[in-house]
């Protein structure tokens, strides 16, 4: 049986979504009842980081433990390929020691080089291109708010990122509409743009006005303007950034019922004010906790064949 990764939602397929997402919804059931389930008892995680993260890493490692097993974080710093061994040749004694790994990286060619490599299940646990484990666990927030995520329109405000593309993954995937508003020059990658906009049959929008992406929009989520990695990049991206601010003014321009999103980590007073992110629309702090309920059906979806409920 070939080995599955978790590497981007492209090419996923609805129905294996939606069975995530249904087991993420039973796993937070047992969890919140207090029912221990342990199916991954004797399975390691490894989870390597290049970047730094709060909640990929207490998602992940939390949620192996949870499902009866035990994370490893492996810091680049720390281990050998820090040091110049091969991604290849760590991914091959990896496989030999390990049951699924976690990578956070810059190139997603480094976590598909790997995967390759591995004859484990490989996880993205964010790469400057994709985060696919952050709009899976989104995703599941907004089935949970409103029932369903089909037809609703989603407005992603701000920057083309990783995030934005994974956003796009999920819209040629899945029945909701995506309208982006992003400022010239700070466009999502052009091909994965372009392939979701053909594949999702007009659900896709790409707009340079916030208050023309928010129109009728049930969800309005953003990002940082300056991710991980683009530091340097913060006080040029603040100005270019400015009229992209998810502030009370564009919130109210949106449906009646809409939620404001955030993956965080946020910076309050640039991409989302204050009151907008502690406001009554806010599920920021439910969509930081699903991270862990996704997490662990990721896991068990991984590792499955092995485990039964
Ligand atoms: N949203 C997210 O991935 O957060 P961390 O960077 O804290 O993992
Ligand atoms: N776009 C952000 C997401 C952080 C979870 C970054 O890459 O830093």
């Amino acid at each position: 049986m070939k080995k599955k990764d978790f590497l981007t939602l492209y090419g996923l397929g609805k129905e294996d979504f939606d069975g995530i997402l249904d087991r993420a919804e039973r796993l937070k059931s047992l969890h919140r009842n207090g029912i221990s389930y342990r199916p991954l008892a004797g399975r390691t995680l490894g989870m390597i980081f290049d970047k730094p993260s709060t909640r990929t890493r207490l998602s992940f490692e939390v949620g192996m433990f949870q499902l009866g097993g035990i994370a490893l974080f492996l810091s680049r710093r720390d281990i050998q390929l820090g040091r110049g061994e091969t991604v290849g040749d760590t991914a091959k004694v990896m496989s030999r020691y390990l049951d699924v790994v976690m990578i956070r990286t810059f190139a997603q060619e480094l976590v598909e080089e790997f995967a390759r490599n591995a004859t484990i299940p490989i996880i993205n646990g964010l790469t400057d291109l994709l985060h696919p484990c952050q709009i899976a666990s989104d995703i599941f927030t907004i089935r949970e708010h409103f029932g369903s995520y089909e037809g609703i329109k989603i407005a992603y405000i701000g920057d083309g990122n990783n995030v934005a593309n994974s956003w796009l993954n999920a819209a040629a995937m899945l029945p909701f509409y995506l309208s982006l508003a992003c400022p010239e020059g700070y466009d999502p990658d052009r091909a994965i743009l372009d392939r979701a906009q053909r594949e999702s049959h007009g659900r896709v929008e790409l707009h340079r006005s916030p208050l023309d992406a928010v129109r009728g929009a049930r969800v309005i989520y953003t990002d940082v303007w300056a991710s991980m990695g683009q530091e340097s990049e913060r006080e040029e991206r603040a100005k270019v950034f400015q009229s992209y601010q998810v502030n009370e003014k564009l919130v109210q321009s949106a449906a009646e019922d809409a939620v404001v999103m955030h993956c965080l980590p946020a910076h309050r007073g640039e991409e989302i004010t204050d009151d907008v992110l502690d406001g009554r629309r806010s599920v920021v702090m439910e969509q930081a906790e699903n991270r862990l309920h996704v997490q662990k059906a990721i896991l068990e979806m991984l590792l499955e064949g092995e485990t039964s409920e």
